[in-house]
């Protein structure tokens, strides 16, 4: 049976008080509008309609994808209005499941249950009860049969003590619901095509209208405020919290935690408070984090343990960190830092696309860029890699067991061979072969009797 998807998110967001379309604002790193998509995306939809307004171009090519379609709702006359536009893409056959944008936790699995009550035949409104039900479309029943949705604004005193609501998300026959749509009127308090006057529609027409009732309000939940957003997103991570927790991640607070993004961890895992993992992350086995830390894009082995406020960004390329490495704190790794087993990278350290072998060491204040670092090499504090020269970034080659001491500039291109050593506060501009010691920096002078220069009277 052929299943249609459509997704509303023309209206306006008035109460986001924002510039951004409100289905463009994110939840976990992710557009509210997208996680509709990505949750719908294994329903085998024929097709997937979403239907735009405000802000259309934005919302349009920030979701775009290959087997979305985009409908414009211009003006937005109501959500019966919105359902028209869509009219001429639907076929006469099969069902159509209505999501709304704003709704972005709505699980796979009660999509599915939608669908799979409706099968073509019958109406299946999501519902669910409210504790304060104010402001939602009520579900009227008669007895057991569900008889109408009755809006808020237009329901009577007595309908408003109803607690069942209309989540805003149905699934229905296709050839009757585009027969209903353009059957509705605007007859209304508000003067909206209201779609939920179609239910009264199908009780009429003696089709079949059933409920599902959700017992998940996080899943329901539609984003209309920033207030309301940041309390989704808390849901949200605490759930996601809680499945880590479940898994024998040792998060020291559930409630300071956030992920945006994929987090794969392998046993004993500890990650310390207030941690932000973005994109997609892998730690494996007795992994932990400090407290305070960002990581994103990023790789980290068995029993590495990154210190305390450790930012990591492997942006597109991703950061690697190998076994028992110690990174932190205050260390900064960047796209492409390849670090191998047992490196140290100590605070106010930053890496950017360079390889360390094992046993490397850049304990303090230094910069690593465009580097290729051997095994056991000792990086003192405050050197760095000269990589750019203004046009162009070119290579350091630092051999194995070289020792560079404190304060040097290795100007690129250059070769250190292995076992060499450079000499504090020099700065290199040609190879140093195997073994070698290179000083460059000027010779101390010693002035006897020096008397420093004092004030005049
Ligand atoms: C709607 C339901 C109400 C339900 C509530 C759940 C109707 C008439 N009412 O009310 O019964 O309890 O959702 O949240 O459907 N939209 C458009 N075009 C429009 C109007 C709205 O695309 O012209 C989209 C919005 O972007 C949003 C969704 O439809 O994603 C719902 O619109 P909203 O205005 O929030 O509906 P409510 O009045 O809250
Ligand atoms: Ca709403």
């Amino acid at each position: 049976m052929t299943l249609n998807l459509v997704i509303m998110a023309a209206g306006k967001g008035t109460r986001m008080k924002s510039t951004l379309p409100k289905v463009l604002h994110k939840l976990a790193g992710r557009p509210l509008l997208r996680h509709v998509l990505d949750t719908t995306a294994e329903l085998g939809a024929a097709q997937r309609l979403v239907i735009t307004g405000h802000g259309a171009e934005q919302v349009e090519a920030a979701v775009a994808g290959p087997d979305i379609g985009f409908v414009r709702q211009m003006p937005q006359l109501g959500t019966g209005h919105a359902i028209q536009q869509v009219v001429p893409h639907l076929p006469d056959s099969g069902s159509t499941l209505i999501l709304n944008g704003d709704t972005p936790l709505i699980s796979a699995a009660t999509t599915r249950q939608l669908v799979e009550a409706c099968a073509g035949e019958k109406l299946v409104l999501l519902t669910i009860e409210y504790s304060d039900p104010s402001g939602y479309g009520r579900i009227v029943r008669e007895g057991e049969k569900v008889k109408a949705i009755v809006e808020h604004k237009d329901a009577t005193p007595e309908q408003r003590q109803i607690r069942e609501c209309y989540t805003g998300m149905m699934a229905a026959p296709t050839a009757a619901l585009k027969r209903w749509v353009g059957a509705l009127t605007n007859d209304n308090v508000q003067g909206e095509y209201y779609l939920t006057d179609i239910v009264a529609m199908a009780v009429a027409e003696g089709v079949p209208v059933v409920s599902v009732k959700t017992g998940s309000e996080t899943e329901v939940l539609g984003v209309n405020s920033p207030l309301q957003l940041a309390d989704l997103e808390r849901r949200f991570q605490h759930l996601q919290a809680g499945a880590l927790l479940e898994a024998g991640v040792r998060l020291a607070d559930p409630a300071r935690f956030d992920l945006r993004g994929s987090l794969s961890c392998g046993q004993d895992v500890e990650i310390d408070v207030n941690c932000v993992f973005e994109g997609q992350v892998v730690l494996g086995d007795g992994v932990r984090i400090g407290a305070n830390c960002v990581i994103r894009n990023a790789r980290i082995a068995a029993g590495a343990r990154i210190h305390e406020f450790t930012h990591i960004d492997g942006e597109t390329q991703g950061v690697t960190v190998g076994e028992g490495a110690l990174i932190g704190p205050f260390a900064r790794l960047r796209p492409g830092a390849e670090l191998g087993a047992e490196v140290h990278i100590g605070n106010f350290v930053e890496v950017k696309n360079s390889t360390l072998a094992k046993g490397a060491k850049a304990n303090h204040l230094a910069y690593l860029g465009d580097a290729t670092v051997g095994e056991r090499v000792n990086y003192g504090a405050g050197s760095i890699t000269a990589n750019y020269d203004g046009a162009n970034k070119h290579r350091t080659v630092i051999g194995a067991d070289v020792h560079v001491g404190s304060n040097c500039v290795l100007v690129a291109p250059v070769e250190i061979g292995a076992g060499a050593t450079i000499g504090g506060g020099s700065t290199i501009t040609k190879p140093v072969a195997a073994g070698e010691l290179a000083v460059a920096r000027g010779k101390q002078v010693g002035i006897a009797g020096w008397t420093r220069p004092s004030k005049k009277r």
